[in-house]
C-alpha cells in the first residue's frame, strides 16, 4: 500500500499530527488514525462506521456510486454467469478461481462434511415447532463447537481450513433440519451425489416415502442467488464476525453471531420483510397509501427492499436477481403471479417519486430474491436462512483472512462518553 500523509492540526492547542494515508488498488483511500488517540487526545466519532474502514482485506470490492460489486477483482456480473456457487466459495477462500483438479478436491472436501453428527438432531428438540428458523440456526451452528474439539486451534491454518470447510458444508443440512422440524417432517440426510444446491432442496423438499427430482430451475436459481449473496465486504453481520473473531473466540460462535446479526430486517431480514411488507399491501391500488407511509417521517414504516447504506446507484446484485426473477417466472409459468406484478409496480411507482430519487435509493436485492424464494415454494421464515447458508462462505473467508494476520489486534471501538458526571452514592432512604 503507497503511503501518502495527511497533517491535522488542532485548533484549541495548535498540536500537529501527521498521519500516513493508505492507497488500497481500488476505491477511497484511508486515513491511518490509529495514533489520534496517543498524539491529540482525541478518540474519532462516526456512529455507523459511514467513513470507517475496520480493516484491510482483499476479499471484496464495492463501489457503492458506480453499482461495482467484485470477488477477489472478478465482478459479479461474469461469476453470475460463468461460474457456480462452489467455484465462488472456492475463490472467496483462497483468492483464485479453483483449476478444474482443485475445484474437483474442494467439492470432495465439502462434501464429505455434510452430515452432521446425529446428537445434534436432539437439539432441535428443544425449540418448540413454531420457532422461527434463524433462532434455531443461531443455537444450532454455535453449539458446534462442541463437537470438534479436535479441529478448534485457531492458530493452527489447517484446522482455520477445516472449520471453514465444516460450515460451509454443514450449513444446508441445518438448514433445512430447521424447515423439516418445522413441519414435523424427518430430517432427510444429505445426498454427496448432488449439487451444492440440489442437496438442499432435496433435504428440504423431500420425504422417505416418495421419489424427489430436483428442478434443474430451482437448482440454478439457488446457486446464483448464492453467488450474489457469498460476500459483501464489511456488513453488518461480516463486521459482527470479525468483531467476534478478534478475541480469538472459535468460528462456529463467531458464525453464530453473524447469524444473529443477519436476522435484523435492516440487513438479511429485509427478505422476509418485503414479502411481510407485499402482504400487507396486498393490492396494486394501496401502493399511493404506502409510499405515503414509506415518506412520512412519523411513521416507522420504510419500504422493505428499498435502499443501501453503500449503493446510491443500483445494487448491480439487483439487476442480475430481478432478470433471473423474471426468467423463473416465466420458466416455471408464473409470470402472472399477482405478488410479482405488485412488486413490479411498487418499483415503478417507487423509482419515479421524488423523495426516492432524491435519496437514491433504489431495490436492493433482497427486493427479488423473497420473490424468487416464494415461487420455489421457501416458506418465508426460511429466506434469511437461505441468505445465511451463502453468506457462511464471505463470513469464513473474512474470518480466515482476519486471523491470517499477524497483526490482528482484538477490536475495541472507543465511545464518546455523555452519561452522568462523577456522583456520589446516596443511601437508599435518602433518595
Ligand atoms: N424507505 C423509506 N425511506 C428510506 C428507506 C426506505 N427503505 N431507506 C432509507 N430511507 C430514507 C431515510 O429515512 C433517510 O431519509 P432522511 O435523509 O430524510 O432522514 C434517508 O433515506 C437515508 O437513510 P438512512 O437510514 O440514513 O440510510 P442508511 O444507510 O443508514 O440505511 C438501510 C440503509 C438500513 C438499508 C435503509 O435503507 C433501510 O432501512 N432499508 C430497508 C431495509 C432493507 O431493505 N435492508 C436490506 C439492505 S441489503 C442487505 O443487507 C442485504
Amino acid at each position: 500500500m503507497a503511503k501518502d500523509t495527511v497533517t491535522i492540526t488542532d485548533n484549541v492547542t495548535g498540536k500537529t499530527v501527521e498521519l500516513p494515508i493508505y492507497h488500497g488498488t481500488q476505491g477511497p483511500a484511508a486515513v491511518d488514525i490509529s495514533r489520534f488517540y496517543s498524539e491529540l487526545g482525541y478518540v474519532t466519532y462516526d456512529p455507523g462506521f459511514q467513513s470507517t474502514a475496520s480493516c484491510h482485506s482483499s476479499i471484496t470490492y464495492i463501489d457503492g456510486q458506480q453499482g461495482v460489486l467484485q470477488y477477489r477483482g472478478y465482478p459479479i456480473e461474469q461469476l453470475a454467469e460463468k461460474s457456480s456457487f462452489l467455484e465462488v466459495a472456492h475463490l472467496l477462500l483462497y483468492g483464485e478461481l479453483p483449476k478444474q483438479e482443485e475445484l474437483v478436491g474442494f467439492t470432495r472436501n465439502i462434501t464429505r462434511h455434510t452430515m452432521i453428527n446425529e446428537t445434534l438432531k436432539n437439539f432441535y428438540n428443544g425449540f418448540n415447532h413454531d420457532a422461527h428458523p434463524m433462532a434455531i440456526m443461531v443455537g444450532v451452528v454455535g453449539s458446534l463447537s462442541a463437537f470438534y474439539h479436535d479441529a478448534l486451534d485457531i492458530r493452527n491454518p489447517q484446522h482455520r481450513e477445516i472449520a471453514a470447510h465444516r460450515l460451509i458444508a454443514k450449513m444446508p443440512t441445518i438448514a433445512a433440519a430447521c424447515y423439516k422440524h418445522s413441519i414435523g417432517e424427518p430430517f432427510v440426510y444429505p445426498r454427496n451425489n448432488l449439487s451444492y444446491c440440489g442437496n438442499l432442496l432435496n433435504m428440504m423438499f423431500s420425504v422417505p416415502c416418495e421419489e424427489y427430482v430436483v428442478d434443474p430451475v430451482a437448482e440454478r436459481a439457488l446457486d446464483l442467488i448464492f453467488i450474489l449473496h457469498a460476500d459483501h465486504e464489511q456488513n453488518a453481520s461480516t463486521s459482527t464476525i470479525r468483531l467476534a473473531g478478534s478475541s480469538a473466540a472459535n468460528p462456529f460462535a463467531c458464525v453464530a453471531s453473524g447469524i444473529a446479526a443477519l436476522w435484523g430486517p435492516a440487513h438479511g431480514g429485509a427478505n422476509e420483510a418485503v414479502l411481510h411488507m407485499l402482504d400487507e399491501i396486498g393490492s396494486v391500488d394501496n401502493i399511493p397509501k404506502y409510499i405515503e407511509k414509506a415518506k412520512d417521517k412519523n411513521d416507522p414504516f420504510r419500504l422493505m427492499g428499498f435502499g443501501h447504506r453503500i449503493y446510491r446507484n443500483f445494487d448491480p446484485r439487483a439487476t442480475l436477481i430481478r432478470k433471473m426473477c423474471h426468467e423463473v417466472l416465466t420458466k416455471l409459468g408464473k409470470q402472472d403471479d399477482p405478488l410479482f406484478e405488485l412488486a413490479l409496480k411498487l418499483e415503478e411507482v417507487a423509482l419515479n417519486d421524488d423523495y426516492f430519487k432524491e435519496r437514491k435509493l433504489y431495490p436492493n436485492v433482497d427486493f427479488y430474491s423473497g420473490i424468487i424464494y416464494k415461487v420455489l415454494g421457501i416458506p418465508t421464515n426460511m429466506f434469511t436462512v437461505m441468505f445465511s447458508i451463502a453468506r457462511t462462505v464471505g463470513w469464513v473467508a473474512q474470518w480466515m483472512e482476519m486471523i491470517g494476520d499477524p497483526n490482528q489486534r482484538i477490536a475495541r471501538p472507543r465511545q464518546l462518553y455523555d452519561g452522568a458526571a462523577k456522583r456520589d452514592y446516596v443511601q437508599v432512604d435518602r433518595r
